[in-house]
């Protein structure tokens, strides 16, 4: 038997993740170690293996068959737009896609203006903006703490996930436009998908009925 390999996000949502997996009986103890700094873990007796990438790379590693299997957010699934199988819904990690700013950045919105948009998610606020709003936008790519963007003059608005919505209360911008729901989400190789299609269904029914 070889083994399945899973890709998960490492930090918050690989955590919990592991605690879903648990509950079908998907489980590497090695991981279990706070401590730990290792990134790649093994259940030999079950021929599984875990490793932690960044979230943005999750969707590589299984298109490319480096990982059979990938948990990762539909953030990222929308953004890095790989060939992959998208399986189910986790219902965890539960946040949206939001186009925010400050409160008179709504009148720009409304007025088709041309804006600029401040996002780590240059392809989901262009297919926003351009496919669905039909508004030429600037977009002027970031990598994190977008929400200072508006502050500082870089931009008028910026695209990015809103979980609770403190980051941006504190920094005195709103929601003014929800694009999307986002939740983690299994994704599948798509050879895989045919070569192991007996493990791997049936981890995705147990998955599905420990879920419901
Ligand atoms: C995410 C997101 C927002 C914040 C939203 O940032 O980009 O900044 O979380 O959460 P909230 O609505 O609960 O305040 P993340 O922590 O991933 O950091 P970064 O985008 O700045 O890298």
């Amino acid at each position: 038997m070889r083994y399945i390999t899973f890709a998960l996000a490492k930090g918050r949502l690989a955590r919990q993740a592991m605690g879903l997996l648990k509950k079908v009986g998907i489980t590497c103890p090695e991981m279990e170690d706070p401590n730990t700094r290792k990134l790649i873990f093994t259940n030999e007796e079950l021929k599984l293996k875990f490793f932690l990438a960044k979230a943005s790379d999750v969707p590589t590693y299984v298109e490319y068959g480096a990982a059979d299997i990938g948990i990762v957010g539909r953030d990222t699934i929308l953004e890095e737009r790989r060939n992959l199988y998208e399986v189910l819904d986790l219902g965890i990690g539960k946040c949206r896609m939001c186009v925010a700013g400050p409160a008179e950045a709504a009148e720009l919105l409304r007025h088709q203006q041309l804006i600029r948009v401040a996002t780590k998610y240059p392809v989901i606020a262009k297919d926003y903006f351009y496919n669905r709003k039909h508004q030429t936008v600037e977009i002027i790519k970031l990598n994190g703490s977008v929400e200072l963007a508006p502050i500082v003059g870089l931009s008028e608005v910026i695209v990015d996930i809103v979980e609770t919505g403190t980051t941006l209360k504190e920094n005195g911008l709103q929601v003014l436009e929800e694009i999307c729901d986002l939740s983690a989400k299994v994704v599948v190789n798509q050879v895989s998908m045919k070569m192991e299609n007996q493990r791997i269904t049936q981890m995705i029914q147990d998955l599905r009925g420990a879920l419901a």
